[in-house]
């Protein structure tokens, strides 16, 4: 092996003479090495070699091209006279990158497009007058508010699906990372601010989408959770913080779903950037949790040591350039990078290019079926919509209620997904004033012609069109009832804006107002629908309304999805997977968001440790306006007490319950079990989601047995000094209802003897110590 190598050095450093004397192009290595190759021994081929012999056959110039990626136009390399190597032109137009093709060793060209609400391509291409959509699927936090792993598995078949017909490879999704503080920008693409829901719901994405046969990349590793100088914060974290939130996702679902790729993150943690941490992407990862991927870096990150991205085994630098080919050329030649390592990170990269479709020879037809896949994209829309507030039954809408007062922008303008790369090109979106038109409801036809011309420039959209007092009495005097929608959205490179984006601005807060009155003062009532990103001020306004349907973006079918639930064809059964606070001071990492300074932070310390979200809000006593899990249904449940495997508890408990649907419609309740633990050696939050079930349908009358599994070593807390995982002796309370306030039933268990459930390497050290709440 050693032999080899040298020889391989020895024939590159030749040829790289040439290139220097001007007798050879770079273009021509990989010709003048087939070449000499060829002369000898027959070349190995993927596929039909070992990876370690196609490895050993490599040209350390064509290692260095499996390690640098291609961008946005197609894969390759440009060199200084403008030839190229590796490169295959992208038959994806609009894909955002992919790996460099080797012909000779049959190494094929991976294309990488972006996700993660569905597949982003364009629409148009040069050489045929076809128009190539896709679906927009719900936004992550809309599939995240389903709490139903199995539809968001089918969400992730019918997405993959389409990835696979569209002749891609590798679908940069999901994004998994934290809703830590709600201004994050990318937020939407995120599902949750706790690590059991989006751990378990990511790897539920990941099997669908895998399911297809093609990869996904969980992004953005990690602690992406702001967009404020994404490329340079520096964020101060402590080590239980990452274990037990930030990287608890992530571990979740790369154990339940294997994803072919890992994208590292663009921020640094503790002084480092993600994509150089060894600790992360190698012990972290591949040792501790038995990731078999290769990882890839988020696009064109900055900074960058490209040689210690390599050690760390941040296997692809995506989308590289010539430079860099040299540069790692160079540093193997000059013994800065040990070619041992670059091998190990072409295998990484090999052994999952040969499971690709276009290793495989894929024959893609173009042409997913798009009608299947918006009528799962409308479903899991409905299902994710959660339904805030209900007076007096105001929704359902009856069916004596069809004219209806349809205002606000976003009832025109409704918004399917966020901006940025995780935006699709969907065929359309429908309004909420489209869904109510097909299922038979009537919006005001005076108001919607206004509205719709106003709405179509869309300069126009962040701004309320402007309705007096008189138009309000004139609808409240003939409509049977006032349906406001209020939209926000974000994106990528940008955090919310907390006065124009998470508060209302005064004409929503005045229109909210007026057509209260108005409809009030005849006796009508107000529905408020949320076509929100994350969540926003409820506190100024939500009492005006009867009721309040939080729709979040529910995809491209969104105004069908909304008058479902609207009208109980669906009744509600999302549930918050993340809190809304009564005011945003109480966001626990309010005080440090987005860091110092405040406009282009360059460092923020998560001084909120593990209190993010409902760990917060229910330790410290802070009363959210909804808190974590909440969500009304149409019909009622009952919950029966809890039986228990076992009293005392020494590897796994196993606790079962019985949900009655007690109403009279139909209805999916979300159960969720939650565990108070001693704090013993260790402060803990007040409780911890450890397990949740959705029952099926359930009709009138009808009941459900569902069973969590509780193992022991989910409930232990990380203990930085001991760099372990220990679950208390004790007594545990295991807390089950249908919200984290809203517990129906509770039962005591004990752990006889302290457990180290597992010992970890001492790694991702703050470089000072962060200082962060504690209960005791
Ligand atoms: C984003 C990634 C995305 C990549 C490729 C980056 O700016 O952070 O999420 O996958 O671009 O478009």
């Amino acid at each position: 092996m050693i032999l080899q190598i040298s020889k391989q050095l020895k024939t590159y450093s030749a040829m790289r003479a040439a290139l220097c004397t001007g007798t050879l192009v770079w273009g021509g290595l990989i010709n003048a090495a087939a070449q000499s190759k060829a002369n000898t021994t027959p070349v190995p081929q993927l596929g039909k070699n070992s990876i370690k012999e196609v490895i050993a056959a490599m040209t350390l110039q064509e290692k260095a091209l499996m390690v640098i990626g291609g961008g946005r136009t197609g894969t390759g390399i440009v060199l200084g006279d403008g030839s190229m190597i590796g490169r295959t032109e992208s038959r994806l137009p609009g894909a955002a990158g992919g790996t460099n093709a080797i012909p000779r060793l049959g190494i094929p060209a991976m294309v990488l497009p972006d996700g993660p609400a569905g597949l982003r391509i364009d629409v148009k291409r040069k050489d045929d007058n076809k128009l190539y959509y896709a679906t927009a699927f719900p936004s992550a936090t809309t599939l995240a508010s389903t709490w139903d792993t199995a539809l968001v598995k089918r969400v992730g078949a019918a997405f993959g699906n389409e990835v696979l017909a569209y002749g891609a490879d590798i679908i940069l999704a999901p994004g998994v990372n934290i809703h830590r503080n709600p201004l994050g920008g990318r937020n939407f693409e995120y599902y949750s601010e706790d690590p059991v829901v989006a751990g378990n719901i990511a790897a539920a994405i990941i099997n669908g989408l895998q399911s297809n046969g093609i990869g996904a990349s969980i992004k953005h590793f990690i602690a992406n959770n702001q967009e404020a100088n994404r490329a340079g914060i520096n964020e101060l974290i402590t080590e239980r913080s990452l274990r037990e939130i930030y990287l608890k996702t992530f571990e979740i679902a790369i154990k339940k779903s294997q994803p072919w790729t890992v994208m590292s993150s663009y921020n640094l943690v503790n002084g480092t950037h993600t994509s150089e941490r060894a600790d992360l992407l190698t012990t972290v990862l591949r040792n501790e949790w038995g990731f078999k991927g290769y990882v890839m870096t988020d696009w064109g990150g900055k900074a960058k040591n490209l040689i210690a991205q390599m050690n760390a085994g941040n296997d692809v630098i995506m989308p590289g350039n010539a430079d860099q080919v040299k540069r790692i050329i160079s540093a193997v030649e000059h013994d800065s990078l040990d070619v041992k390592v670059l091998d190990r990170n072409v295998e990484h990269i090999l052994n999952i290019i040969i499971k690709s479709p276009s290793f495989k020879h894929y024959n893609y037809s173009a042409a997913p079926d798009l009608k299947t896949h918006a009528l799962i994209s409308h479903q899991a829309g409905a299902e994710g919509m959660v339904l805030l507030e209900n007076h007096n039954n105001a929704l359902p809408l009856r069916s004596d209620q069809k004219n209806i007062a349809l205002l606000g922008n976003t009832s025109y303008a409704t918004i399917a997904g966020g901006t940025g790369s995780g935006d699709v090109n969907k065929a359309h979106v429908i309004s909420l004033a489209g869904g109510l038109a097909n299922a038979g409801f009537i919006p005001e036809a005076k108001q919607a012609t206004i509205y719709n011309k106003y709405v179509s420039d869309w300069r126009n959209r962040s701004r309320e069109l402007n309705i007096t007092n008189e138009q309000l009495n004139t609808l409240a005097a003939k409509c049977d009832v006032a349906l406001l929608t209020i939209g926000r959205n974000s994106g990528e490179t940008k955090d919310r804006d907390l006065d124009s984006n998470y508060h209302l601005k005064p004409a929503e807060l005045s229109l909210i107002d007026r057509t209260a009155a108005a409809f009030h003062q005849q006796g009508k009532k107000l529905v408020i629908v949320l076509n929100i990103c994350g969540p926003i001020d409820t506190k100024g306004w939500r009492t005006k309304a009867d009721a309040i349907l939080l729709a979040w973006q529910p995809g491209q079918e969104a105004g069908d999805a909304m008058t479902d639930v609207l009208t109980g064809k669906v009744n509600p059964s999302g549930k918050l997977a993340t809190t809304f606070t009564e005011s945003y001071t109480d966001v626990s990492s309010a005080r440090d968001f987005p860091g110092t300074p405040a406009v282009n932070p360059g460092q923020v310390a998560y001084t909120e440790g593990i209190y993010v979200g409902y760990r917060y809000y229910d330790t410290f006593n802070i009363k959210p306006a909804y808190e974590f899990g909440y969500g009304l249904s149409y019909t009622t449940f009952k919950i029966s007490p809890v039986k228990l495997s076992a009293t005392v508890v020494k590897n796994k408990l196993t606790a079962q319950v019985t949900v009655t649907n007690t109403g009279k419609v139909a209805g999916k309740e979300v159960v969720q079990a939650y565990v108070a633990a001693p704090a013993k050696s260790i402060a803990k939050p007040a409780q911890e989601l450890k397990d949740f079930a959705k029952t099926r349908l359930l009709q009138p009358g009808e009941s459900q047995v569902i069973t969590f599994n509780i193992p022991v070593a989910s409930l232990a807390s990380f203990h930085n000094d001991k760099s372990a995982w220990i679950t208390d002796a004790g007594q545990y309370q295991l807390r089950i209802g249908s919200s984290s306030r809203q517990i129906t039933q509770a039962s005591f268990f004990n752990i006889p003897a302290k457990v180290i459930t597992e010992r970890v390497h001492s790694v991702l050290h703050p470089p000072q110590p962060v200082t962060v709440y504690k209960t005791q």
